[in-house]
């Protein structure tokens, strides 16, 4: 079909994608195949996480001339580069020689240049080929028509992304909503002191529903409902590709944390309501930013299968905070490693009952309204179209 992103349509039902999309109050679920079919997700890697912005770590990773990190993206890996001028590159993770990857996929690496593993061919920071062993002898051999594949790259507030595709529209324009509510935050100025990385049995849109909804909390969340009412706070509306709301801190607690004190340092551009309220955004598809008092966690998702989905989830703190005698980050990483753990239970539960040849969408309650914006930008891409509310105010949307 014609689509205005140029992609074709996912393989999912045509009539069940139209009752996801109905007004909210009206609509269901995604149907389970959406969860369970391997031919959907072969779809979503390709053009959920293959083409557009996907996020692919932190610029503090790479934060020297020579770091080199090679990270999933879609169906194949990139490799990140910091050059010697401080540019950051994002390459296909492929050897123009024979295909070798470049770097294994999660591995960093700290050198002047990127040396082939498999027969030593060997590239600029920027992606140039330097060196070919072998090859200067070999008469036409032009090793300028050799560089690597370069991908657009972006940092934003200290999180890198790709576009497998090159043909996305800037992500400042897609998130410029988005820029005022983290700004204050600040978190490329923050320092990762904690660090988890989950491997779920679940679907990444199940994670990401379930981020999306308070819904359960007073069932699976009796510690959370301690610090934070379950029914508290708003969503913001659909103005771009990101979906999120706040939450408020109840009276005399500080933080999300297992007794509600804070053993860090509030933010310091925050203004009162910022030290009163939890901000719990997702830009899609694979970001989950949680912006709390004195700290920031970001959970990146990474999908492995239809059923599986690694999360690196960090915790990013003041440099005042860190530099603070006996700093300690657990306060927030227990509390949230406790919560987490307490969602992929429920969601691996979702995906085995999803699996069920008689599973079929359910009703949003009107406390999932933004599970209900996620659903609808997922809809809206398998269909093949701009997957935010065409309706929404986004600057480049094209
Ligand atoms: S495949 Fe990389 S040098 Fe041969
Ligand atoms: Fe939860």
């Amino acid at each position: 079909m014609v689509s205005q992103t140029g992609f074709p349509a996912a393989p999912v039902d045509r009539a069940a994608l139209a009752r996801s999309l109905q007004p909210f109050g009206e609509s269901v679920m995604l149907p389970p195949a959406a969860y369970v079919d391997p031919a959907v997700f072969a779809w979503e890697q390709k053009h959920f996480f293959g083409s557009g912005w996907t996020c692919v770590g932190f610029s503090t990773q790479l934060a020297q001339p020579g770091d080199q990190r090679a990270e999933p993206a879609g169906d194949g890996s990139v490799l990140l580069t910091r050059d010697e001028d401080g540019t950051l590159h994002a390459f296909a993770n492929t050897c123009r020689h024979r295909g070798h990857e470049l770097l294994p996929c999660g591995s960093a690496e700290q050198r002047n240049s990127i040396i082939c593993p498999y027969h030593s061919w060997t590239y600029e920071l920027s992606g140039e080929l330097r060196f070919a062993q072998g090859f200067k002898a070999q008469a036409g051999f032009d090793s300028s028509a050799w560089g690597l594949a370069e991908l657009p790259v972006t940092e934003w507030h200290g999180l890198i992304f790709v576009d497998g595709s090159g043909q996305a529209a800037p992500l400042a324009d897609v998130l410029a909503t988005l820029d005022e509510i983290v700004t204050p935050y600040e978190p490329e100025r923050l320092v990762i002191a904690g660090q988890h990385t989950y491997d779920a049995a679940a679907n990444w849109k199940i994670l990401t529903e379930n981020y999306h909804e308070c819904y359960h909390c007073p069932v699976i969340h009796p510690e959370l409902c301690r610090v934070s009412p379950p029914k508290s706070g708003e969503n913001y509306p659909a103005q771009g590709a990101w979906i999120g709301g706040w939450m408020d801190l109840r009276d005399g607690m500080d933080t999300m944390s297992l007794d509600g004190t804070s053993l860090g340092t509030p933010l310091r551009r925050l203004d009162a309501p910022g030290l009163r309220t939890v901000v719990y955004v997702n830009i899609f598809p694979n970001v989950l930013l949680s912006l709390h008092p004195d700290y920031v966690m970001t959970h990146r998702l990474v999908p492995l299968a239809m059923d599986r989905t690694m999360i690196e989830c960090t915790w990013a703190f003041a440099p005042e905070a860190l530099d603070r005698p006996g700093f300690d980050p657990s306060y927030a990483v227990e509390f949230w490693d406790l919560t987490n753990q307490q969602d992929w239970a429920a969601c691996e539960s979702v995906q085995r009952g999803l699996s069920s040849p008689h599973a079929q969408p359910g009703p949003l309650s009107r406390e999932e309204d933004a599970v209900y914006q996620f659903v609808t930008m997922v809809g809206r891409g398998y269909l093949g179209q701009q997957v935010w509310n065409p309706g929404a105010k986004a600057p480049a949307a094209s």
